[in-house]
């Protein structure tokens, strides 16, 4: 179905005030742009890709699992060295890197346990250093050696299949 459809349909609800905006999620950068031709988008949830043209128009950006479902919170989480440092835990600072990155961010971490909500909602006053900031955006070692092992037990496998091993 054209996205001009769906949204219409939307814009059709906005209008009988049975919903107050529209927000999308899971679009490119085309569909974002003919979306708002239909109607005013106030909200994207989607890749990183799509930050700064939600920056340029004013749009909140809802990260997609901005804890990695909660691998990003644990205690032998990436971001437990600046954690420490700042007294918080892990999963605060992945929030407030999102946070420092654009201000149309919006991350919304899922949560069962009331402990975490409140937690989460402090990492808002946490603010990081610019060399911090630099080292979170930097390529983390331990991904990119598990990529390289993740491609070379690939190619292994392709390799014995086509005969080649
Ligand atoms: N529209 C879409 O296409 C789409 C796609 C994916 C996800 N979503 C939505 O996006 C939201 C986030 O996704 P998600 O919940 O799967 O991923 P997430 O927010 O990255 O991670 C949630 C996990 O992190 C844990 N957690 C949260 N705060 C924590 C803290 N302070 N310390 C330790 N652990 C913590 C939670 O466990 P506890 O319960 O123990 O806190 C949960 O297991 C959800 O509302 C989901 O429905 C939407």
């Amino acid at each position: 179905m054209p996205i001009e459809d769906s949204i219409g349909a939307l814009v059709d609800l906005q209008r009988e005030g049975k919903i107050r905006c529209i927000g999308v999620s899971n679009v490119s950068a085309a569909e974002l742009s003919r979306a708002r031709k239909v109607a005013e988008i106030v909200s994207v949830r989607s890749s990183d890709a799509l930050i700064d043209i939600c920056a340029d128009g004013g749009i909140a950006f809802i990260p997609f699992y901005p804890l990695a479902k909660g691998r990003l919170a644990r205690p032998d989480s990436p971001l437990a060295r600046i954690a420490e440092r700042h007294r918080a835990t892990p999963a605060q600072i992945a929030l407030a890197w999102q946070l420092h990155r654009s201000p149309v961010m919006l991350p919304i971490p899922g949560t069962s346990s009331l402990a975490h909500f409140e937690e989460n909602i402090g990492a808002a006053s946490i603010r990081l250093s610019a060399e911090e900031l630099r080292t979170l955006a930097a390529p983390n070692p331990n991904f990119l050696r598990s990529l390289r092992s993740r491609y070379l037990r690939a190619f292994r496998t392709l390799s014995a299949l086509a005969g080649l091993g």
